[in-house]
């Protein structure tokens, strides 16, 4: 069965040393250490990565092994750089959008890729989307799960996801940036508990402020099953209907009912809390997502699907069926047999 990873980042093997060039440390730096690279920030060491993190060839190796035949790659948040000066932040993403562009061109089969734009400029970034998908031929875009004061229902940012529905673009909200970490910085806390809580505060703000409601077409899948987001839908109907003076100023329509539109990934590793995600949100809005290549991601693909042993037609859906509707891409784009143009 074809199996399509949506949530998997990947980096180029280099990119231009902003930090240097623009005199402003808080821009990542790879520095290559001799088969693993490592990544610099604010002048401090921030991760290690292996050749799975940029060496697409590899990749494929690897995914073949894993029985994962087609990964959706998108860079690394640590990247987004929406803190930078706009026009900055712009070069990175424009290097890392041609980055991801190259590969699929060249293994159309293995790969299908989502972008990543400058956020903090909405005009530089409906620019970039423009350019992603009708230039570079990419399928969407990755967003974070806020851009530094704005909530993703702020009025800003709303002719981004309205050009993001006009062309058709697939949006994969993914947290960064979390909420309290310097509060809580031991334990890994903003990974752990930060994450999940961005996810629900993306989802609610997209909701709340009508963003679902005035751009029906718009096509937007939530990682980490979309954290916390699902697990407390009751406690946020719940206060959606006792205080809509609060709750349901920007928009009248309740939030379960959104879970339709939406699409999430499966990596929330645990199948009691797999099943619970099909069941509420609805089992044809599940997509096989693994955040390979880190270690917080599922490290055999697809294995809490398995667990639940579904029925093929249910397993299809969360295996390919979903992501190729979000993607907006026809299956025969990774089953044909023609030789890969190189
Ligand atoms: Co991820």
């Amino acid at each position: 069965m074809l199996k399509i990873d949506i949530h998997s980042h990947i980096l180029p093997p280099e990119w231009p040393n902003l930090a240097e060039k623009y005199g402003d440390a808080r821009f990542p730096v790879m520095v290559n250490a001799g088969g693993h690279h490592r990544i610099y920030r604010d002048n401090k060491f921030f991760r290690e990565v292996w050749q799975n993190s940029f060496d697409h060839e590899f990749r494929i190796e690897e995914c073949g092994k894993l029985g994962v035949d087609v990964q959706v790659i998108s860079t690394v948040p640590v990247l987004f750089s929406y803190w930078a000066k706009p026009n900055q932040a712009r070069e990175l993403h424009r290097h890392l959008n041609a980055h991801t562009a190259e590969i699929c061109r060249r293994h159309p089969r293995h790969y299908a890729g989502i972008g990543t734009v400058p956020l903090q400029s909405p005009r530089l970034a409906i620019e970039e989307l423009e350019h992603c998908i009708e230039q570079l031929g990419l399928q969407g875009v990755q967003i974070g799960s806020h851009v530094n004061d704005w909530n993703l229902d702020a009025p800003e940012l709303f002719p981004f996801f309205e050009a993001a529905a006009d062309l058709g673009a697939a949006i994969l909200v993914h947290p960064w940036d979390m909420m309290g970490k310097e509060s809580m910085p031991k334990y890994w806390l903003p990974w752990l508990v930060g994450m999940p809580a961005e996810q629900s505060r993306a989802a609610c703000c997209l909701i709340f402020g009508g963003v679902l409601e005035r751009l029906p077409s718009l096509r937007i899948a939530f990682a980490h099953g979309g954290g916390a987001f699902p697990f407390t839908i009751g406690r946020i109907e719940h206060g959606y209907r006792m205080r809509p003076d609060l709750v349901a100023t920007d928009n009248a329509r309740a939030p379960r009912e959104y879970f339709k539109r939406l699409f999430f990934d499966s990596c929330v590793h645990d199948p009691q809390a797999l099943r619970y995600l099909l069941d509420v949100v609805g089992g044809d809005r599940v997509m096989l997502g693994t955040d390979y290549p880190f270690p917080l991601g599922e490290q055999r693909p697809g294995s809490v699907i398995d667990a639940l042993k579904l029925e093929p037609r249910q397993c299809e859906r969360i295996f390919h069926g979903a992501a190729l509707e979000w993607l907006g891409l026809p299956k025969q784009r990774f089953t044909t047999t023609a030789a890969e143009v190189q």
